[in-house]
């Protein structure tokens, strides 16, 4: 027996699910399949991702704010104690909260959900095979959304124990007395922020010589000299070549990463965080003859295969692994499929890291304007000049906006400050329109906010800052 759909997703993802929901609003029969055991929607994001750990990054933050700035803010609490295993609930409960809405969504928007494991057998079926046996859907159009996986590190095996990647770094049953995190990038700097707040001593190995790699150098440099304040260690310029675990803890070997004298290395738990790689074993892609590049990336057009009728999107396909960008994949490649003009800026997808402060930015950073011999203006603002951030003592960080010289068209926003992830919006909002750095300075912007800071920046630009 086969059912017959316009649409079959494979994977139910930020990809995934919110393609099922803009086909559901577009009137497409439309199928999604999710093969995690737990039955449970929403992919990495909702289920070992962007909700987990933001909901651990929020429960230390507080913890720490309530041991180290309580008593200067005048609030006595008594003996502080961390409960663990409260906390992991409490991002359990997180977890299944969003995972039940995108059920809800999905039944909403008239998806047919199929747990199990896709394959795609030609360009118009599929097979799921599940705990309740094998199902073929006949579809006109196959949309591959199934996400990525951790990459691994030679000679350091996860073990989800000792060594693991960020689905263990999520759910250590206690914490370790010293985390090593193998890789400086967003993962890395993230969950090594939750277990030091909750007491590791936490040491981060990055191959190059900076952390977060993609953003501008200033950010990158100050937002690590404010992690080093906050007690986090980096061995930058360094690779792991070799991990032994033993009863009491491992042991890593660490190298120079342009060679010279190996160092050993003793931590009780390491993370393994030096990016992700597209996901899609199993799926048939040989059978078929969809097409990756060398790194396993799926190769598409505006979302289209080389195999018509299959398209691909989210972290499976180039572009940013993130679940927004996915989203905005979903959409646009529904509307495509639904014979509408769906269009994605991947220009102006903002990177936002959820430490404290946060790191936010959008558009290019100094060094690609230098690099394409871009004629630029900076403008610069401190939070420390800041009044809201100056009264709630969070005055680390400071906004960068960056703008064409001639014609004054905002080119790139950096922040590296507290709620740096909500001001970015206003800026991925004027770039969008293709706003000037004058409209910024020229907007009112409410008293006192961190969102001054934002404005401040831009007058910079014109040379009208009001920074001392
Ligand atoms: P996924 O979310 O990976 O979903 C793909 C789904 O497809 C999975 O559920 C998988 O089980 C399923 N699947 C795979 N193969 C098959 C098959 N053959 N049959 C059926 N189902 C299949 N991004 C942000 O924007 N903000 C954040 O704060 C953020 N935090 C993150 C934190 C961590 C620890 C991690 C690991 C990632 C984080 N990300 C974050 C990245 C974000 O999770 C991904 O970019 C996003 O989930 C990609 O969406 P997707 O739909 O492409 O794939
Ligand atoms: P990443 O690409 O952000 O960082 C990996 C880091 O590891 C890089 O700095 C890289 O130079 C370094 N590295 C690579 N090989 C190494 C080695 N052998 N030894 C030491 N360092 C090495 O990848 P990460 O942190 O694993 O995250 C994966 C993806 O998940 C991110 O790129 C991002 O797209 C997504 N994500 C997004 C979040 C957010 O938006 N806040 C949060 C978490 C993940």
């Amino acid at each position: 027996m086969t059912d017959q759909y316009d649409v079959v997703i494979i994977g139910a993802g930020p990809g995934g699910y919110n393609a099922a929901i803009r086909a559901g609003q577009l009137g497409l029969k439309t199928a999604i399949i999710e093969k995690r055991d737990n039955k449970k929607l929403g992919g990495t994001c909702l289920n070992v991702g962007c909700i987990p750990s933001k909901a651990l990054l929020h429960a230390s933050q507080l913890y720490e704010i309530a041991e180290k700035d309580f008593a200067s803010l005048g609030i006595e609490t008594g003996g502080l104690k961390l409960d663990l295993k409260q906390m992991l609930k409490q991002k359990d409960d997180a977890v299944e909260g969003l995972t039940k809405g995108v059920e809800f969504l999905m039944k909403k928007n008239k998806a047919d959900v199929y747990f199990g494991s896709g394959e795609i057998l030609s360009a118009t079926r599929v097979l799921v095979s599940g705990a309740d046996g094998d199902k073929k859907l006949e579809t006109k159009n196959i949309i591959i959304a199934t996400g990525s996986e951790v990459t691994p590190l030679p000679g350091v095996e996860i073990d989800e124990k000792q060594i693991v990647s960020s689905t263990g770094a999520l759910d250590l049953a206690k914490v370790p007395d010293h985390l090593v995190v193998i890789g400086g990038g967003v993962i890395g700097l993230e969950l090594g922020s939750v277990w030091r707040r909750l007491g590791s001593k936490v040491t981060v190995v990055e191959f190059l010589d900076k952390i977060l790699p993609p953003m501008d150098d200033e950010v990158s440099k100050q937002f690590q000299r404010i992690l080093k304040k906050q007690g986090m260690e980096f061995k930058l310029g360094a690779k792991v070549t070799g991990a032994k675990t033993t009863k009491s803890g491992v042991q890593l070997t660490v190298e120079p990463a342009k060679g010279g004298e190996a160092e050993t290395v003793d931590c009780d738990a390491v993370l393994v965080a030096i990016g992700r790689r597209p996901y899609t074993q199993g799926l048939g892609l040989e059978t078929v003859g969809v097409k990756t590049d060398k790194r396993g990336f799926i190769e598409t057009d505006h979302f289209k295969t080389n195999v018509p009728g299959i398209w691909a999107l989210g972290d499976a396909i180039h572009g940013p692994m993130l679940a927004h960008k996915a989203e905005e994949d979903g959409t646009a490649c529904i509307e495509l499929i639904a014979g509408k003009a769906g269009h994605v800026n991947y220009d102006l997808v903002p990177n936002v890291v959820y430490t404290y402060p946060e790191v936010a930015s959008v558009g290019k950073t100094e060094e690609q304007l230098k690099d394409a011999g871009v004629n630029y203006k900076t403008g610069k603002f401190p939070f420390a000049a800041n009044s809201r951030a100056k009264t709630n003592h969070e005055t680390d960080g400071f906004v960068k906006v960056l703008a064409d010289a001639q014609t004054d068209k905002v080119l790139g926003v950096h922040i590296v400050g507290v709620e740096a992830g909500e001001l970015i919006a206003e800026a991925v909002a004027v770039m969008e329109f293709g706003g000037a750095s004058e409209d910024i300075a020229r907007t009112c912007h409410a008293h006192p906010t961190r969102s001054e800071a934002v404005r401040q920046a831009a007058m910079g630009v014109e040379g009208w800052t009001m920074q001392a």
